[in-house]
């Protein structure tokens, strides 16, 4: 199995992302014969229009992905715009992918209901999503619900391809990441950037504690016993703090008499034991820049080698190359 995925940096990651996606994508690397991350900055490039902004998150985002786990031994890092041959796939792809293809990839939508000026390069996103896939040979590639339809738009294209020019490229499948708990934002709405509701994975304990201090709650009286399922505190709870401490929240919650605010005392006593560890050895990744460069460069080796033999099959078979 040779696992692929690529994650946007376009901000600081936060615990909706870990949870939802970046935990996954590293116990997979144990699971895969081959794993293939990325950081995607052509794509966030769509999005982010700030050129410090951009080179700023897309080092973070590598800084962060092996802070918090991801082992260059056992997975491919490597920054998207490092491997050329992804490009040039992708206009190969785009001569074949039908308009009305893109035009209903709801994700497109999405961005223009928001607002979002659409280019090119927001409507053709899935085309190169395709390449990033199809370079690699993945024929798994997690991703969250959302991502669904961009995996079907690539099977669509590698299938039209090979119909024409004859088996090319592996079938890839997608794998639905586990985000059956949605992980809340401080407003009780699901975390999202976009929202402006995030609890960032790498942030001083100071500033969490003061975010998670501010956590909407209801105005219930403190006597009142109270329902822990779907509870905003008890569900970030959950994620950070050891299982006896749940179980003994859920009896103080069922009892009543406390206030939010010893809830929420708790939380940043449990985030910060749960995130010590990893924000510790952030630090050091940030400490020693040319490593994590060396990293990245020898991700952008391998994965360039392996896109290039895919490349080069793709030009034979459509007949630009050896002409
Ligand atoms: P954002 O909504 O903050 O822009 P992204 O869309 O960049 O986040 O998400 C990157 C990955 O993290 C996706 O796989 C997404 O489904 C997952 N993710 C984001 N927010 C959450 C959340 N609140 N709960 C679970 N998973 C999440
Ligand atoms: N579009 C994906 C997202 O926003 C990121 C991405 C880019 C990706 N290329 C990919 C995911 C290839 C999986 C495979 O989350």
């Amino acid at each position: 199995m040779r696992v692929l995925s690529g994650i946007q940096p376009t901000g600081p990651f936060h615990w909706g992302n870990y949870f939802g996606a970046i935990r996954q994508y590293i116990e997979l690397q144990d699971a895969a014969d081959e794993a293939y991350y990325f950081i995607a900055n052509l794509h966030a490039l769509t999005t982010v229009r700030d050129k410090e902004l951009l080179r700023q998150y897309t080092f973070d985002g590598a800084i962060d992905l092996l802070a918090l786990g991801l082992n260059p031994e056992k997975a491919v890092l490597f920054v998207q715009s490092d491997v050329p041959e992804v490009s040039e796939l992708c206009w190969l792809l785009m001569t074949g992918t039908p308009m009305g293809l893109l035009e209903r990839c709801v994700s497109y939508k999405d961005k223009l209901a928001k607002g979002l000026k659409a280019d090119a390069g927001l409507f053709t996103y899935p085309v190169l999503q395709a390449a990033d896939i199809l370079a690699y040979d993945a024929d798994v590639v997690p991703v969250g619900e959302d991502q669904l339809q961009h995996i079907e738009v690539c099977r669509d294209i590698a299938g039209s391809f090979n119909h024409h020019f004859g088996e090319t490229f592996v079938m890839p499948k997608g794998k639905v990441l586990d985000q059956s708990a949605k992980v809340p934002g401080t407003d009780g709405e699901k975390m999202s950037k976009s929202y402006n509701n995030t609890l960032a994975v790498f942030e001083t304990e100071k500033k969490q504690r003061k975010q998670i201090m501010r956590i909407q709650t209801d105005s219930r009286p403190m006597e009142e016993p109270k329902d822990p399922d779907g509870d905003v505190l008890m569900d970030l709870f959950k994620l950070v703090a050891p299982d006896d401490e749940v179980a003994a929240m859920r009896e103080i919650y069922r009892k009543g008499g406390f206030g939010y605010g010893e809830v929420k005392k708790a939380l940043a006593n449990a985030a910060q034991r749960y995130w010590a560890e990893v924000r510790e050895r952030r630090e050091e990744l940030a400490a020693t820049p040319d490593e994590v460069y060396q990293i990245l460069a020898a991700g952008a080796e391998k994965a360039r080698a392996k896109a290039r033999t895919v490349l080069e099959r793709a030009q034979d078979a459509c007949g630009v190359a050896g002409w």
